[in-house]
């Protein structure tokens, strides 16, 4: 007989999570699948989630600024329920409000959903979120949406995936047609077709959908004799040249299952979220360093943990407080537990908790490995600390991303300066910019950095409201960085690039142009040039 489980609990409730982060470049779909993800489900909580558009999810309002652009400019996560199952959705901004904290948040993420637009195929913001779920092996479903227009086909798209991100792309389904003859798609692992049809209702409600084996001849009197007789042929150069889909290659994020449709239309999507709900994984072990540099894993029925991975201010303007929001990756979280705070070193009680934290706030009560709990804070948290009940480790150290963006900032009148030293120093340690040491003999004005070019906007709208300090920046000319690996002595740094040091002190290239940083790299072979360190 099987031992009786300790957590029994515990155990049912993660294996019932799915925590997950859609990636994709602006444009993709990104917002319009999440909608239709909840159209499907009944919505448990929300919080700032996606854009601000008339009719559609209601949005935050949690800065002056955001409601000035009607975008979300930092990530926020929501859960809700879908067939017995708890699924939290971390919202990764992208358009120009991308930044740390969409990196960041996939790092909270169990999986990941990439959506590439059937026209465009992979794009760039694509590229860049995919390198973190490589780094932090997240596997990854993918989408290719808005085949109900014209689009490339979808065997160069699957091509395409697989050259760009280096993975093996394995289609569990294949679309029957595209753009107006777009008819549905073949499940090959029942290899049954799925005929939509189309509704007047413009994707507002659950899309209507015929299932039929593949073999059966109402199939071919329903679709055009050619559409079908494509998409035949390329089922069978799938099954001879294509990747059979393997869950553990999916899981090690070594093979993307591959999917088709239109989130518009809804067509696909159901059939995409159940595969979604089988195959992404529940929380599991994560990995944790210990004092003496010891890397481990804690399972998630061990007592409770999480970090933090994420800060954000002034979500409600009357409270004017700091939201700290924390992943838990192990144990139960309650209200008023007391934890390890293991940078600090000492204890504090998690009080006044948050779900996801919508408008109306709604205080949790219980949450478990992969949901998200959102604290009031002011100068405890941190991004990247671990609480715990136990103590004596942190949870893997967050990845730093190579900044973009450049500028030196000063207060625009010397007065300020005390108030400008603090309010720089809380928003960095916040993660809205980080400060890098670059010696040129201006010490006055320190350079900041950032991957997305509007937390320079939101840096300075800070000071402004929250420290009551006008500053100056001067954007400064450099594109992209990486982080050097080796002999410095021996480096030939390009004409125009320049270096600095992070606030770990590693020596970070600043380069005028990508193709400066490929030129530095063509230049010193012996060299490592990293984006992510
Ligand atoms: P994002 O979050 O990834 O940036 O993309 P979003 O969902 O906002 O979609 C971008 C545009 O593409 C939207 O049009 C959206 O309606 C459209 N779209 C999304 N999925 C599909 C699809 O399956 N088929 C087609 N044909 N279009 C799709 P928009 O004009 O920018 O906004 P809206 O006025 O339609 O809301």
């Amino acid at each position: 007989m099987p031992e009786p489980s300790a957590h029994p609990e515990l155990e049912r409730e993660i294996a019932r999570r799915r925590t997950f982060a859609i990636i994709s470049h602006p444009d993709a779909g990104k917002t319009t699948l999440t909608e239709k993800l909840l159209l499907y489900s009944g919505l448990l909580r929300t919080a700032g989630m996606v854009k601000n558009r008339k009719g559609k999810l209601a949005t935050s309002d949690w800065m002056g600024m955001e409601q000035e652009r009607g975008i979300s400019i930092t990530s926020s996560a929501m859960q809700f329920e879908y067939k017995g199952l708890v699924i939290n959705v971390l919202d990764t901004p992208g358009h120009q409000d991308f930044s740390e904290d969409t990196y960041r948040t996939l790092t909270a993420a169990d999986a990941a959903i990439m959506v590439i637009d059937a026209a465009k195929g992979v794009e760039a913001q694509t590229r860049k979120l995919f390198a973190v779920c490589r780094l932090r092996r997240i596997p990854v479903l993918t989408f290719v949406n808005k085949l109900d227009l014209p689009g490339r086909d979808p065997l160069d798209l699957m091509t395409e995936v697989e050259q760009a991100l280096g993975i093996h792309g394995a289609p569990l389904d294949w679309p029957i047609g595209g753009g107006r003859e777009f008819a549905g798609v073949i499940d090959r692992r029942r290899m049954e077709a799925v005929l939509f049809q189309k509704t007047a209702a413009g994707g507002a409600k659950r899309a209507e959908f015929e299932t039929l084996p593949l073999a059966d001849p109402r199939v071919a009197e329903k679709v055009d004799e050619a559409v079908l007789a494509k998409a035949k042929s390329d089922l069978e150069l799938l099954e001879i040249a294509g990747n059979r889909f393997e869950r553990d290659a999916f899981l090690q994020g070594e093979v993307t299952p591959l999917f088709f449709g239109s989130a518009m239309n809804n067509f696909g999507v159901e059939l995409f979220f159940d595969a979604f709900c089988e195959l992404a994984p529940p929380p599991g072990a994560r990995a944790i360093d210990l004092p003496d540099g010891d890397r481990r894993h804690r399972e998630p029925t061990a007592p409770f943990s999480a970090y933090v991975f994420k800060i954000q201010a002034n979500m409600d303007r009357r409270h004017r407080d700091v939201l700290a929001f924390m992943r838990v990756c192990s144990g139960v979280f309650e209200p008023d537990l007391m934890v390890r705070h293991e940078r600090l070193g000492k204890a504090v009680r998690l009080t006044r908790p948050h779900s996801m934290v919508a408008q109306a706030r709604e205080t949790l009560d219980v949450a478990y490995p992969g949901d998200v709990v959102g604290l009031i804070n002011r100068e405890v948290f941190r991004i990247g600390d671990t609480l715990s009940a136990d103590g004596g480790f942190v949870h893997q150290k967050l990845p730093a991303f190579q900044p973009e963006h450049f500028a030196r900032i000063s207060p625009r009148v010397t007065s300020d300066r005390k108030r400008f030293d603090k309010g720089l120093e809380q928003l960095i340690a916040e993660g809205t910019v980080q400060r890098l040491g670059y010696d040129d003999g201006d010490g006055h004005s320190p350079m900041v950095a950032a991957v997305g070019r509007l937390q320079f906007e939101v840096l300075q709208y800070r000071l402004r409201d929250e420290y009551g300090v006008e500053t100056v920046l001067t954007q400064l000319p450099y594109q992209c960085s990486a982080w050097l690996v080796g002999d410095f002595a021996a480096f030939k740094l390009p004409m125009r690039s320049a270096v600095a040091r992070d606030a770990a002190g590693r020596r970070l290239l600043l380069f005028v142009s990508e193709w400066d940083k490929k030129l530095a790299a063509r230049e010193n072979p012996d060299h490592q040039l990293l984006d992510l360190a």
